[in-house]
């Protein structure tokens, strides 16, 4: 059998909940983003839209940020399939306990994860979103948060500055895996149509 290893971490912003496709044909694919919303105005003009292939020998290490510390700490939550992907949907009110991101390269300010992203290919097909120098990797984790020292929700932060962070987390096949992502491996296959 198979298992995923994680391996690489990338941060990037999101663009909101909407009928995009990845598919050349439907929607038109990435080159087409900016079309398709008018909010999403920077899909055509921006020059670090996702999905960005990384380019190894142009990163710079900086040893001023610190590891990304995530709170452990079990939540509600449910797998759903989008359409576009499986999608982990955290019970987010008000009251209810938060994981949240902090230290990292957040600028000292704390994001409450809301979502998370799973981008698998179908099949033997690599389904992570972002690649590196060109290769894609069979799986892709993104955990979605809102800066919540500085908005009141998901909504108002994904519309302003420093309010949302992603951690994108490329994951390959290896010899052993971690029993909390072997979860998700299994269960996404089984959430096959839109809506389950
Ligand atoms: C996450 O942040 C929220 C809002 O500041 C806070 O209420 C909550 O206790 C934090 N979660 C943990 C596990 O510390
Ligand atoms: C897909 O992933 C496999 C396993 O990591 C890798 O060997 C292969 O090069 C990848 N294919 C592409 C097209 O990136
Ligand atoms: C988010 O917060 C803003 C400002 O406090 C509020 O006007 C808006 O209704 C909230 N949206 C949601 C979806 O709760």
């Amino acid at each position: 059998m198979r298992h995923f290893v994680s391996i690489a971490v990338v941060v990037h912003a999101v663009a909101a909940d909407y009928q995009w496709s990845y598919d050349q044909d439907v929607f038109g694919g990435p080159d087409f983003w900016g079309l398709v919303e008018k909010d999403w105005w920077m899909c055509k003009k921006g020059r670090l839209q996702s999905p960005i292939d990384v380019q190894a020998s142009q990163l710079l290490f900086d040893s001023s940020i610190k590891p990304i510390r995530i709170d452990k700490l079990g939540v509600m939550s449910e797998l759903v399939n989008t359409g576009q992907m499986a999608r982990v949907r955290i019970g987010n009110s008000a009251r209810k306990p938060s994981v949240n991101l902090t230290s990292g390269p957040f600028y000292g300010y704390k994001y409450r994860i809301q979502r998370i992203d799973i981008h698998m290919g179908r099949g033997t097909e690599n389904g992570s979103e972002h690649t590196i120098d060109g290769r894609r990797f069979p799986m892709e984790i993104q955990l979605i948060s809102f800066n919540t020292d500085l908005y009141a929700n998901f909504s108002m932060a994904s519309k302003s500055p420093h309010g949302l962070a992603a951690v994108a987390i490329l994951a390959d096949f290896g010899p052993t895996t971690n029993s909390e992502l072997a979860k998700l491996t299994t269960a996404v296959p089984s959430i096959r149509f839109q809506g389950n």
